[in-house]
């Protein structure tokens, strides 16, 4: 079978890497892919735009596709699925109603308590007065974020009243996030512990896959601007087996058969965003596919072959299937341009990715890279994850920092701390 995967980030470039290790594909499509997958043994790459439907649409037709998998959540909430399996295509993700739970976060909040999903409490508003005249009600810390799609930018946790009136008005009257900021919700801030729990789902079913933790402000100690991520470790140990077993019962199970009773059956990745905190796990977000990088901490240490699992989703079919994975922690390190989340240069010549992999059980996963007669440079924020997996956490970590260390472009920026919580959970 012949796969396509749309997007062109870390993520894509794990999921195909994955995708190509299956004994049942031939050939790897990424729309556009990168250089990451285009030099897989399996891979190809096309420049078709993640949001062209109808080349899209062509181009699985011509190669012969058999399944198509969506990586980012543009796509996803402008209906690709829904475009594409129109045409009686297999498509793995939600079709643009079921996105909804990443693309609105106050079609989220309100979805969450229609179906009593443990989250933070909020207000949902669409005139700024009265978003500040409720700040001046529940008073700081509190956090703002911005009702759409705002590239992972659109949350201000503010410490105090004047910091969240400026994050209030500068998403309604300033319009920093365009249209996506013209409603915002405003939530309590939660405490505790951050940890991502991903879930295949067919639309009635669902199985969790291994816990992970993203770390998303850019410096260490949890210092700086907020990212799209700089680093991931799987598993998360701040997920228990009780902590686990409440994000089914409590997050996971009333939200698929909720989206499935709202007429909205939820197929694809269910990416729940949680803080475990004192009166157990609450969801700060959903997001509607794979998490960037958690995916790429994940798939590594998965065992069983991703294609079944993709297909059954598809197909309703996921209840005969079962996932496995290596007891090895993966931790991966997104290497990025200086400047990240701001203003950062492009094209810097990269270097030492083979020395890297040399060291064993790492692979780098491309993103923000482009290739000129065989060379690679920068081409975005984050540019590389450097991923490794080792039988404990602590050996892992030393590794990813070793591979780390053998790669070279100008101005790389990383975090030095990744998995540091889990290490001092011990
Ligand atoms: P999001 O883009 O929704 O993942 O939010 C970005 C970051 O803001 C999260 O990773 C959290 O660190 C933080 N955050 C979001 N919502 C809350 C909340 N209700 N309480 C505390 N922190 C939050
Ligand atoms: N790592 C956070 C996200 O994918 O949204």
């Amino acid at each position: 079978m012949n796969v396509l995967v749309i997007g062109s980030g870390g993520r894509e470039h794990a999921l195909a890497w994955k995708i190509a290790q299956s004994p049942l594909v031939e050939k790897v499509y990424g729309a556009p892919g990168n250089p990451g997958i285009d030099n897989l043994e399996k891979g190809i790459c096309v420049s078709v735009a993640a949001d062209d439907f109808d080349m899209l649409a062509a181009y699985i037709d011509a190669q012969n596709i058999g399944l198509t998998v969506v990586g980012p959540e543009d796509p996803l909430a402008k209906g690709v699925v829904d475009a594409l399996s129109a045409q009686g295509m297999r498509v793995f993700g939600p079709t643009a109603a079921a996105a909804q739970l990443e693309a609105s976060k106050s079609f989220a909040k309100d979805f969450m308590t229609r179906h009593t999903i443990p989250t933070a409490d909020y207000g949902v508003f669409d005139d700024a007065d009265e978003a500040v005249a409720y700040l001046r009600k529940v008073g700081a810390p509190v956090v703002i974020k911005a009702d759409g799609l705002a590239a992972g930018k659109g949350v201000t946790v503010a410490g105090d009243l004047p910091q969240a009136e400026a994050a209030v008005r500068a998403a309604m009257e300033n319009h920093v996030f365009g249209d996506a900021g013209n409603r915002v919700v405003i939530e309590e801030r939660l405490v505790g512990e951050e940890a991502s729990i991903l879930a295949f789902c067919d639309g009635t079913t669902f199985m969790p896959l291994a816990s992970s933790q993203d770390h998303k402000p850019a410096y260490d100690n949890d210092k700086g601007p907020n990212t799209g991520g700089m680093g991931a470790y799987s598993p998360a140990p701040v997920v228990t087996k009780p902590v686990m077993e409440q994000i089914s019962r409590d997050i996971l199970a009333p939200c698929v058969a909720g989206m499935a009773k709202e007429g909205m059956p939820y197929k694809g990745i269910l990416y729940a965003g949680l803080i475990v905190t004192d009166d157990g796990p609450k969801v700060i977000e959903f997001n509607a596919r794979f998490g960037d990088p958690e995916t790429q901490a994940i798939l590594p240490r998965m065992t069983t072959d991703i294609v079944p699992l993709f297909l059954a989703c598809c197909d309703g079919k996921l209840e005969q299937q079962k996932i496995e994975y290596s007891d090895w922690p993966c931790v991966t390190v997104v290497m990025a341009s200086g400047g990240y989340p701001g203003a950062y240069k492009k094209g810097m010549p990269i270097e030492g990715i083979d020395a890297a992999e040399a060291l064993g059980d790492v692979v780098v996963f491309q993103a923000g890279v482009k290739q000129e007669r065989g060379d690679l440079y920068t081409a975005g924020g984050r540019v590389l994850n450097v991923t490794a997996m080792a039988p404990d956490l602590p050996a892992a970590i030393e590794k990813a920092y070793e591979a780390v260390k053998r790669i070279h472009f100008d101005g790389a920026h990383y975090r030095t701390d990744i998995g540091e919580k889990a290490l001092r959970r011990g």
